[in-house]
């Protein structure tokens, strides 16, 4: 297999793209289209701030080696979320952005937050406290990322908030939305979430039409080295065995992911779920004491989760004997 712009051994052949490529050429290819997808969707311009999350896997610190290369204004954010379950994965996940920063991009801003330091508990330790997500912290683990991006966005003044959600990511969850129908979920999926509230950054996912196996590549040409392990939590996830399920699909039918949710985009687009994204919007109040938006009476489910942890962890009071 040849490259198709220069003749050289390629690196890469996307068959959905019928489109071969040298490493060199593969790269170039991968920036480009990674400018065109937020140009495509409006995504942000150079003059706008750029918060990139990033977990020390290849499609967030791919992303953001991308955005600094296109000349755009990005910083980095490392949520330290305290699991070192099996093995250090928080611990190892930070040593690869560090390691990013060090070697790639040493000017490069990066932010960090320890979630443990600042808020008393790691997410398995809140996540045992207060129950929810039925003995997975996966759920507590999603409510605190959001929240605490959200937060450290807005509070730095960030215009957009990137996510590195790739393709075979956002099918998977697409998958899900629709197999449960779950119509409020699928009517906030999408390339761009516009601020759903005064004060809070955008949410933009460039790398949505990327299959991870192109990201990897990416991330190997170039040279990032990144975190290979899963969350040890996420091990037999629904979402992974989705993404079993997808890739059957995808070897009989090279594109069919691409085209599953290009479909789904433009359905969107031609006005469905307009009417469940409206009632959605209606729903949401700010939180009393936080103020990001939520749907809850009173305090957001971020509040209220630490409040119990509080509660929990709180020093007994010391009884002076009678
Ligand atoms: P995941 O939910 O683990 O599939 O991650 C999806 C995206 O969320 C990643 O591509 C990152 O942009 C962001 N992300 C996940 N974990 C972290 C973290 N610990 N700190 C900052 N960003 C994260
Ligand atoms: Fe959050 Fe696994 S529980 S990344
Ligand atoms: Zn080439
Ligand atoms: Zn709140």
């Amino acid at each position: 297999m040849k490259c198709r712009k220069c003749g050289q051994k390629a690196a890469i052949n996307m068959r959905h793209h019928k489109l071969a490529l040298c490493g060199e050429h593969y790269q170039e290819w991968f920036v480009e289209q990674t400018a065109r997808t937020i140009r495509r969707y409006k995504m942000f311009r150079r003059d706008e701030r750029v918060l990139v999350a990033v977990s020390g896997g290849k499609d967030s610190l791919g992303l953001w080696d991308v955005l600094l290369r296109l000349g755009y204004q990005a910083d980095g954010l490392y949520i330290d979320l305290g699991i070192a379950t099996r093995f250090d994965y928080s611990g190892q996940s930070f040593e690869k952005v560090e390691q990013f920063v060090e070697t790639l991009w040493p000017d490069a801003q990066l932010h960090v937050l320890d979630v443990n330091a600042l808020y008393g508990a790691t997410i398995p330790e809140a996540a045992r406290i207060s129950n929810r997500g039925r003995g997975k912290p996966c759920s507590v683990c999603g409510l605190v990322k959001r929240h605490e991006m959200n937060r450290i966005a807005h509070e730095m003044g960030y215009d957009v908030l990137a996510t590195g959600h790739n393709l075979d990511d956002e099918v998977a969850v697409l998958f899900s939305n629709v197999l449960h129908w779950q119509t409020g979920y699928l009517a906030r999926q999408a390339p761009v979430l516009p601020a759903s509230h005064p004060g809070l950054a955008r949410k933009v996912k460039p790398f949505c039409r990327f299959y991870e196996r192109e990201t990897a590549a990416y991330a190997l040409l170039r040279g990032i080295d990144y975190i290979y392990e899963e969350c040890p939590h996420a091990v037999g996830s629904k979402t992974i065995a989705y993404k079993e399920l997808l890739a059957q699909l995808e070897a009989q039918s090279p594109g069919a992911k691409l085209q599953f949710y290009l479909s789904f985009l433009r359905a969107k687009e031609e006005g469905l779920f307009a009417a469940v994204q409206e009632r959605e919007e209606g729903r949401l109040h700010a939180c009393e004491r936080c103020g990001q938006p939520t749907s809850a009476p009173g305090l957001c489910a971020f509040c209220r989760l630490w409040d119990r942890v509080a509660e929990v962890k709180r020093p007994p009071v010391p009884t002076t004997p009678l």
